[in-house]
């Protein structure tokens, strides 16, 4: 990270860029919320941290920059709520150096379309079904859910629009459960069994070619 210039889009409460500005990076963090923004500005102040935050679309921004600048662009599960996403890779592409990296994590595809039912893995739509996705933030018991919505892709989407857009994938990780079970039952009351049989989340690394 050190005198790395990076890019987080969609960088909520701005923990990632701040955790990169720590190890000496020139870290920028996007996210449309001004209240994200808020967060992780004042977060910054706290931890006596330099990082820039910017509340905006994650698209327009990058196409407000100019070509060639960043060496790391970085994300954590945000692209699930992009519709136009060959246009977010595009313009992650042209604002990196040639070789610079692009690193991602989103909700796993297959979790997407799964619910834990009944002691055993659930299809809630098929796996291929792309597009607007409905669905509720459940916070715990006792408060409300969130209504939301997200847009599905498969796996073979998101690498293809990598390749598209100017990208080498280098790297895909599917992290596993611990094999200690008890601090994921304690976590995921009830839900445990299922991020044993599905992936949770995915993780890509590519580079601009
Ligand atoms: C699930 S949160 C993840 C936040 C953070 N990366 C983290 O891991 O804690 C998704 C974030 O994406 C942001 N987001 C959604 N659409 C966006 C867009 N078009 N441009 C910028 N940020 C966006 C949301 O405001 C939200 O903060």
């Amino acid at each position: 990270m050190k005198g790395k210039r990076v890019l987080e889009i969609g960088c909520g409460g701005g923990q990632c860029s701040i955790a990169f500005a720590r190890e000496g990076a020139d870290c920028t963090g996007v996210d449309l919320s001004d209240e994200q923004i808020a967060f992780a500005r004042a977060l910054a102040d706290r931890e006596g941290i330099r990082a820039a935050f910017h509340q905006g679309d994650m698209t327009r921004f990058l196409e407000g920059q100019p070509e060639g600048v960043c060496d790391i662009v970085f994300s954590a599960f945000a692209f699930q709520y992009i519709e136009d996403l060959a246009r977010v890779f595009r313009g992650t592409r042209r604002i990196l150096k040639p070789g610079g990296l692009f690193v991602f994590s989103l909700d796993h595809p297959l979790c997407d379309v799964t619910v834990w039912e009944d002691g055993r893995v659930v299809f809630t739509d098929s796996y291929f079904a792309r597009g607007r996705m409905a669905w509720d933030w459940d916070h715990g018991p006792g408060i409300e859910p969130t209504p939301c919505y997200s847009f599905h892709r498969t796996t073979a989407d998101f690498l293809n629009l990598l390749v598209e857009a100017g990208f080498t994938v280098e790297r895909l990780i599917e992290p596993e459960p611990p094999t200690r079970k008890d601090a994921w039952v304690a976590r995921y009351p009830g839900q445990e069994p299922r991020y044993y049989t599905v992936p949770a989340t995915i993780i890509w690394k590519a580079r601009a070619r």
